[in-house]
């Protein structure tokens, strides 16, 4: 699991104006607390109170800030305690006492966290979703929790051999004797790589998608997929000219071995909402095709090397996302979750937030990360990285 980048935390219609409950969740095995202020915006802090270690999100939210249920220590939006009640009504309170609070950005009816200390002109961008807003397109969200390591899920995202196994509804079982993977040509963008390719696939099944498709018999489609960063995917399924799918997700990792799933599912053909029905169960087919052969996946985490797995050609874009991966691991950004676990009953820590590029000295530590290794660094220092 990897810091610095975006990842959904609810969808906005969870985060209820003028709620005197704050919203708990969990995101990269860490608690935070959500609420929206009277202005209507998204907050989130860290959700370990600085006093004793209560749960903010337990307690409640007064004049836009939240309040700890333990002894009423009351945090601002920006994280900073601002009432530490014992102290009475003219205590200057401690600096240090602030917890981490995170930058919060609606969009597509997602509430995006980004939970890093990146300055905001180097964070990386959500992920775009360009027809979003057109008319002609519609859309649908699918949520969903799965037993993996969420990289498992992007990985078989930007897996074009498996829809001839995996999914017997867009592939043929493997009876075809001419069947072959045709060669992937990846296109690398600064946060993830992707491709277009050809596929030979048999009709949709479903009466209303197959004539709304224009394509009567097998014939080749047009299908692409490719990553955003470690968690989020776009896929393309280009049925024939005219009749098109993309398919966005966004993976939360809650756990490393619990990834929640929002995928935003636009299509450009049977737009009238009365489709939404078929589309959103068409959809949960074709996912629990993929749950069932990645639940059982062993071992749950990809491996820290590919000699433990034999990678074919058509595997290129998963090598590929294992070097972004890789990178990203080497700019201290991976979590040390082995450590993480080991102190799980005696350390709260918290993922380092904007906020501790200015202020040095914070009451919770920040979460241990895998160490880069000497060489990765000389390697960045010599391409000028840095
Ligand atoms: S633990 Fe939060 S106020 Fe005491
Ligand atoms: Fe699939």
């Amino acid at each position: 699991m990897f810091i610095n980048f975006w990842y959904v935390a609810a969808e906005s219609g969870e985060v209820i104006f003028g709620a005197e409950k704050p919203l708990k969740v969990q995101m990269l095995g860490q608690r935070f607390a959500l609420w929206r202020d009277s202005k209507g915006v998204v907050r989130c802090v860290s959700d370990t109170c600085t006093h004793r270690s209560g749960s903010l999100a337990d307690g409640r939210i007064r004049r836009d800030c939240i309040e700890c249920p333990y002894h009423g220590w009351t945090f601002n939006a920006d994280g900073a305690c601002v009432r530490i009640p014992s102290l009475g009504p003219d205590a200057k309170i401690p600096d240090r006492t602030r917890v981490d609070a995170y930058p919060v950005v609606e969009k597509y009816g997602l509430v995006h966290v980004f939970l890093g200390d990146l300055p905001e002109a180097e964070r990386p961008e959500i992920l775009p979703i360009p027809e979003f807003d057109d008319a002609s397109w519609r859309f649908i969200v699918l949520k969903m929790d799965w037993q993996i390591d969420y990289k498992r899920s992007v990985e078989n995202t930007m897996d074009p051999a498996h829809n001839e196994f995996t999914h017997p509804t867009h592939g043929f079982l493997g009876v075809r004797e001419d069947y072959k993977v045709d060669e992937v040509t990846l296109i690398d963008k600064p946060w993830g790589t992707g491709f277009l390719n050809r596929m030979y696939a048999p009709p949709l099944p479903n009466r209303d998608m197959h004539e709304a498709s224009g394509r009567s018999g097998d014939d080749y489609a047009t299908g692409g997929a490719g990553n955003h960063g470690p968690n989020t995917t776009w896929t393309y399924i280009h049925i024939s000219d005219k009749a098109w799918m993309h398919g966005y997700a966004f993976h939360t990792p809650i756990t490393e071995k619990l990834d929640r799933i929002y995928v935003l599912f636009g299509r450009n053909y049977l737009t009238d909402p009365k489709y939404d029905n078929t589309i959103q169960q068409r959809g949960n087919f074709i996912a629990e095709q993929d749950r069932y052969v990645l639940e059982p996946v062993h071992p749950k985490l990809t491996p820290s090397h590919n000699a433990h797995e034999f990678l074919v050609p058509a595997d290129k874009a998963i090598g590929r996302y294992r070097e972004y991966c890789r990178d990203w691991e080497e700019r201290g950004w991976r979590i040390d979750v082995a450590k993480v676990r080991a102190d799980e009953d005696r350390v709260a820590y918290a993922i380092p937030s904007p906020g501790r590029r200015q202020a040095k000295s914070w009451v919770m530590p920040a979460i241990p990360v895998v160490a880069a290794p000497e060489r990765a660094a000389a390697r960045r220092r010599s391409a000028g990285q840095e």
